[in-house]
């Protein structure tokens, strides 16, 4: 299942990000690759713990913990701390399925890194469509393949299981964040149905109220929430 999050950043947000993004350091994306996608991935990326990368980071994180649409669609247990990338004229990245587990560094003392298993992969655009030629993020389910290109301040997210790409970029650059979450509910299927079950009552409530039946629709996805999650 492909989910758009719409308008995660606002327009002066991604306006910050992009200055910030435009005098940061950036290195070859093979630094954060495994070694089957190292071999396909020709991007640049700004190193993972420099504190530009952070801040824009946090900022990032702020603005899904209060997304409800976010939190709906992937009940987040964990989210990986957000990395930027950037694909100039001639660069791509090739058919590869993310890594399972990835490690967050401890900051200085706290101990061993933290893991986390990657269920969803999410891409947040920071580049308008406009501004690029090429460069979709292609990604393949039971479905078939879907091209994915959204403005600036967007966010899709997909199964981390589900192969996927990003084409040749041809004219411009393509600026995005991307990061991964650890879902309380491991099994997708049931994630995907809690999600379009809170999604359909949330628009029951928009046309009818707390009625007595959306009060027991509601009642009936928390506890389908507690028999799946782990927290
Ligand atoms: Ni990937």
């Amino acid at each position: 299942m492909l989910i758009r999050i719409p308008a995660v950043l606002s327009a002066s947000q991604v306006a910050h990000m992009r200055g910030q993004l435009a005098s940061a350091e950036w290195v070859d994306g093979r630094a954060t690759a495994g070694a089957q996608s190292a071999s396909t991935k020709r991007n640049l990326q700004v190193p993972e713990d420099t504190p530009a990368a952070r801040a824009l980071g946090d900022m990032i994180l702020a603005a899904l913990g209060q997304n409800e649409r976010f939190m709906s669609a992937t009940l987040a247990l964990r989210v990986f701390p957000p990395l930027f990338n950037r694909y100039d004229p001639g660069m791509n990245f090739g058919a590869h399925v993310d890594n399972a587990i990835r490690l967050v560094k401890p900051s200085l003392g706290t101990g061993a890194p933290i893991r986390i298993r990657t269920d969803m992969s999410a891409t947040l655009f920071l580049t308008d469509p406009g501004e690029y030629d090429g460069g979709e993020l292609v990604v393949e389910d039971t479905f078939g393949s879907h091209s994915v290109k959204l403005v600036a301040g967007d966010l899709v997210l997909y199964s981390a299981t589900s192969r996927h790409h990003v084409a040749t970029v041809t004219r411009g650059s393509r600026w995005s964040s991307f990061f991964w979450i650890q879902s309380m509910v491991r099994d997708e299927a049931a994630r995907n149905m809690l999600f379009d079950l809170d999604t359909a009552i949330q628009g029951l409530r928009k046309q009818v109220g707390d009625t007595a039946q959306v009060v027991s629709l509601t009642g009936l996805y928390h506890n389908l929430v507690r028999r799946w999650a782990e927290a």
